[in-house]
């Protein structure tokens, strides 16, 4: 599919809600599985990650229903997955190898996680290697899927983390659920904190001081009951809209506004967008708030260190607002784009050009100079956060995306959204 954004003739206005939070939509029906007893939840993103999550819990045995945008499922509780020695296929999405890597080891199951072309590219040995020092019984294809987890009985660790990796922390802090002893973690980044904060409302023991956490084995997790926040990581794409549109100003109501997750406005901010937060409120426990862009004049900025990790998912939308300021953007200390659904610095370079940007490619960033973008045609490069994020130019100048139907991986409704604001 290619996609085309209308050019905008005025002003972006309005306000939107949105489908749940992907990363927490994820932990959701995961930890639900793990629960005892049956768990709701409401508002639910039905797209292809989260689809994803649910096919692979259905493979190991644990049944979840969508009504609408209420998923309901039947826990099976901290005891092995029915299904013994079930293939799961986790599509695309990192998050469901991952996170039910963790939850099998944590339970003594035996499964076989598998996926995509794409998923099979991505590193695994970054789960494998904490998984067998607690004892795990991992193989992996020369640390990638398929992933092979065979019973085995776990024990602490104290485990410090390469990179700040919220599914490898959240993979180790599912396991530690069902290890002897307390795991103990030290990551050298702020990486997004959902685990945490859903298995406490669970009834786990996890304790946190600045970078380091440790989690004590569970007996029972009790079933969820709540609202997933709109997912700010899709709130992204609709507030670079409304800042790269001269005199816009949108509001994006209930989105997930955890710390972990909001470097994206405050690089916006930094950048010179308006952004204000008002109805700020606690759902299912992670801060909520109703945020407002109003666009400024938008100029480079520099992007470095901890901001990068609050913001890794952002920098396809964030690259589109750099290409449409004054002056320079540079970002550093991100090497870990490249290990996203695609190389995402590679990508980035690739399809900015493509579109006539000014950008450079550094091994742990790139820089745009923003006002040369001309238009053109870009591609997905099967890269759902690429394809919104090229098809945002279309804003302002004519833009084309091939493989733009990637994007039903995560925000189905994205066009009619950005459209309904203009
Ligand atoms: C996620 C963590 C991040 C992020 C991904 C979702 C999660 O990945 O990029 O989209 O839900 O835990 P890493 O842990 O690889 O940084």
């Amino acid at each position: 599919m290619d996609l085309s954004l209308a050019k905008a003739r005025r002003p972006l206005q309005g306000s939107v809600s949105l489908p749940g939070d992907k990363s927490l939509a994820h932990r959701a029906a995961l930890f639900a599985a793990l629960a005892e007893g049956t768990s709701v939840v409401r508002n639910y993103p039905d797209s292809g990650v989260t689809r994803a999550m649910r096919n692979a819990l259905e493979a190991v045995g644990v049944h979840s229903s969508l009504d609408g945008d209420i998923l309901t499922v039947a826990g099976n509780g901290l005891r092995p997955f029915p299904n013994v020695g079930a293939v799961a296929y986790c599509g695309n999405s990192g998050t469901t190898i991952r996170l039910l890597a963790g939850a099998v080891a944590g339970t003594r199951s035996s499964a076989v996680l598998d996926g995509s072309e794409g998923l099979r590219k991505r590193p695994m040995d970054r789960i494998a290697e904490p998984l067998r020092l607690m004892g795990a019984d991992v193989s992996t294809d020369g640390g990638h899927a398929p992933i092979v987890l065979r019973p085995a009985c776990l024990h602490g660790v104290d485990y410090t983390l390469p990179v700040a990796s919220a599914q490898v922390k959240s993979c180790i802090e599912l396991a530690a659920l069902g290890a002897n002893a307390p795991v103990v973690l030290h990551e050298p980044g702020p990486s997004r904190d959902h685990t945490a904060r859903m298995l406490r409302a669970m009834g786990a023991i996890v304790v946190s001081e600045g970078l380091s956490e440790t989690v004590h084995p569970a007996a029972v997790l009790k079933p969820l009951d709540g609202t997933l926040p709109g997912d700010i990581s899709s709130a992204a794409f609709l507030l670079v809209a409304a800042a790269i549109v001269p005199g816009s100003c949108v509001t994006v109501r209930g989105v997930g506004i955890n710390p972990t997750r909001t470097g994206v406005l405050d690089i916006l901010s930094a950048m010179g967008a308006r952004i204000s937060i008002s109805g700020e409120r606690i759902e299912f426990g992670e801060p909520v708030g109703d945020v407002t862009l109003a666009a400024g004049p938008l100029h480079g900025v520099e992007v470095a260190g901890d901001l990068v990790v609050r913001s890794i998912d952002e920098f396809p939308a964030l690259a589109v607002a750099a290409a449409f300021a004054d002056g320079t953007t540079v970002v550093r200390d991100a090497g870990e784009l490249r290990y996203k659904e695609t190389d995402r610095i590679a990508a980035i370079v690739m399809q900015l050009s493509a579109l006539g940007a000014e950008v450079s490619e550094f091994p742990d960033g790139f820089s745009i100079r923003g006002g040369t973008l001309k238009g053109g045609t870009a591609r997905a490069n099967g890269d759902h956060r690429l394809a919104m994020s090229m098809a945002l130019c279309g804003l302002c100048v004519p833009v084309s995306v091939a493989g733009a139907e990637i994007l039903n991986e995560s925000f189905p409704g994205f066009a009619p959204l950005v459209e309904s604001l203009m």
